[in-house]
């Protein structure tokens, strides 16, 4: 690295000291609900450009600008009316929608990677809100991890796959959700799920009579969902009821007593969520192979899955 930083470790009474940094243009680890992101000023080139240096992330995949409140949102971006139920319904939360740019947005272009829409975010974490009320502008945060490895949980996370590529993290304890947020978009004013995430679709369901298309590749662009993704370095195997015994094998539930690690011992869907993450990079730390039993596709479930999908995809 050129020019290695000390990061910074902030608590929830240097909120003001993160906003200081945001100002000056530097990178701050933010925790949301979902995971932690890496935050920086939206409308700032060089800040924005620093967020993809620091993660090594490729230019064409866009980042979520993260706002703090739906009338801010409506500033940036011109919400059609299943966005707007949607917003009412479930922000500040676990939920990014994808809606046209409004002219004169000012957001820096890389941001939105040169297209004409823009992902947004209302993030329901006390800190976020805190630090995004401070700040007073958008702020653009991709999860705070290296390009296509696992997504951060914990301030530490952040510290073993960034220290010394940012300036601060802020510390906010451990994500209540644990996976990242449900991205929507729209096609006219159809409902296209774009990455399954905190809120199920069945929940999203409930608010528009529907559950919202899967996406099927054509019409809008969904940029970033790369199929390697949330890797671990070991090699990763999915839907194991018994595992060999170089493995690490990962349980879900009451059948997996024998499991060295579980994502919920009882089968619970939320708690294995939350765990998902801190589970991947503590079996990971163990340097042997790994094994993670069948989850669920109900509920949040289903973003279970596709986060365990990617991690065990074959790497270029
Ligand atoms: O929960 C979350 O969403 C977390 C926290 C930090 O808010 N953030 C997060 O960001 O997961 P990231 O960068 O890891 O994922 C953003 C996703 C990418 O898959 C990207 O391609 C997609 O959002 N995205 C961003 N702008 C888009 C756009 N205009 N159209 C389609 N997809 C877009
Ligand atoms: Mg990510």
């Amino acid at each position: 690295m050129e020019n290695p930083t000390e990061t910074e470790v902030l608590g929830p009474q240097d909120v003001a000291r993160a906003a200081q940094l945001l100002r000056a243009g530097e990178l701050v680890a933010m925790p949301t609900e979902t995971v932690y992101g890496l935050a920086g000023d939206a409308r700032n080139p060089e800040s924005v450009a620093a967020i993809f240096a620091a993660k090594g992330r490729p230019a064409h995949n866009p980042l979520i600008v993260h706002l703090d409140s739906l009338d801010a949102a409506e500033r940036f971006a011109a919400l059609p009316a299943p966005a707007h139920k949607l917003a009412q319904a479930f922000w500040p939360g676990a939920l990014t929608l994808v809606a046209p740019l409004r002219h004169g947005h000012g957001l820096a272009q890389a941001v939105t990677a040169g297209l004409p829409t823009v992902a947004l975010r209302v993030p329901a974490h006390p800190l976020a809100r805190a630090l995004l009320a401070e700040f007073g502008g958008p702020v653009a945060a991709p999860s705070a991890n290296p390009s296509g490895r696992i997504s951060p949980t914990t301030a530490a996370h952040v510290m073993a796959g960034l220290a010394g590529r940012i300036a601060a993290v802020l510390d906010g304890g451990p994500c209540p959700v644990g996976v990242e947020s449900t991205i929507l978009g729209f096609e006219d004013e159809t409902p296209v799920l774009l990455r399954e995430g905190g809120i199920s679709a069945e929940r999203i369901a409930t608010v528009l009579g529907d559950a919202p298309r899967a996406h099927s590749g054509a019409g809008i662009s969904a940029p970033g969902q790369m199929l390697s993704h949330y890797a671990p370095s070991a090699q990763v195997r999915l839907d194991v009821s018994t595992p060999r015994d170089d493995e690490i094998w990962i349980g879900f539930g009451p059948d997996c007593a024998d499991a060295a690690l579980s994502l919920s011992p009882s089968g619970n869907l939320e708690e294995a969520a939350t765990t998902l993450f801190a589970t991947l990079h503590q079996a990971d730390a163990m340097g042997r192979p790994i094994a993670i039993a069948p989850v669920p596709r109900s509920g949040i479930g289903a973003a279970i899955n596709d986060r365990l999908r990617r991690a065990a995809a074959p790497r270029d």
